[in-house]
């Protein structure tokens, strides 16, 4: 009798002051959705069978590891900033960047609660908040679509496989390609054989047959590769000496 006196007074209490008490309103919500979503992914494991992949096969050295989609930003990211790293002659401190650095931005959000103190929660007065949070937003939305925009060339592609999709019309190395006879008008009247690229890592230097793929002059169409491709391609027939 008591309790119930006593629960209906404190339930009086906080809705003159305008609060909701955690328990039962807002424990009780919770535990309903969480028990409807756990339900739901329930049934829906029973109805839906994804596939697993292939069966692990450490024989098998053709094998290129790539992440699941929802980690494609990560593996780019990785990418991309290692790519400059390196540029940047960094590569004896790649520890910083795989490492260090997003150990201290973990910490630096483990710690948020002691630095930031305010209480407001709009988020227009909040700029800095706001636009962190925009910044990673953007961040994951383009790395993961770099990511995904990539991952074929990534996954599935040999320099090799490229040549022979993209380049093996116009172009021969070591007698493969050249099909077409590559035969490519530059201007009317005007006709260029594309250069057999058996050699070619002896007559150009790697930034020239870079600009070759990604700013092609004499009558070579631009091939639209993506950035991981061309790097590749230029690896690749760099090579071929
Ligand atoms: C439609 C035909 C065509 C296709 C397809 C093509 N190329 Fe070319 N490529 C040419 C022609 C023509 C030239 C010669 C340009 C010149 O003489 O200035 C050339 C020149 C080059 C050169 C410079 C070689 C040298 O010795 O000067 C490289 C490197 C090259 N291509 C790589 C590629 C790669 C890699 C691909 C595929 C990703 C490719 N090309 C696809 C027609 C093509």
């Amino acid at each position: 009798m008591y309790e119930h006196d006593h629960s209906e007074h404190k339930a009086k209490e906080y809705h003159e002051k305008g609060v909701v008490p955690f328990w039962p309103e807002h424990l009780l919500k919770e535990m309903v959705v969480g028990l409807t979503a756990v339900a739901a992914l329930f049934v829906f494991s029973i109805f839906v069978h994804p596939s697993l992949g292939h069966i692990a096969d450490p024989a098998d050295w053709a094998y290129v590891p790539a992440p699941d989609w929802y980690f494609y930003w990560v593996q780019n990211f990785f990418d991309v900033s290692g790519y400059y790293w390196s540029e940047l002659g960094l590569t004896k401190y790649d520890w910083v960047l795989m490492f260090l650095i997003p150990v201290l931005l973990i910490l630096a959000l483990y710690l948020v609660p002691f630095y930031d103190r305010s209480r407001e929660r709009r988020l227009l007065k909040r700029p800095v908040a706001f636009g962190l949070m925009l910044f990673g937003l953007t961040f994951l939305g383009y790395f993961t679509a770099n990511g995904i925009y990539n991952h074929d060339y990534l996954v599935a592609q040999e320099p090799i496989t490229i040549f022979q999709q993209s380049c093996a019309s116009c172009h021969s190395i070591q007698g493969l390609g050249g099909n077409a006879k590559g035969v490519v008008a530059v201007s009317p009247g005007h006709f260029v054989y594309p250069p057999d690229l058996t050699h070619v890592g002896s007559i150009l230097s790697p930034a020239q047959i870079r600009q070759q793929l990604v700013n092609p002059v004499g009558g070579m169409p631009n091939l639209h590769l993506p950035p991981a491709a061309v790097d590749y391609m230029v690896n690749y027939l760099s090579s071929l000496k």
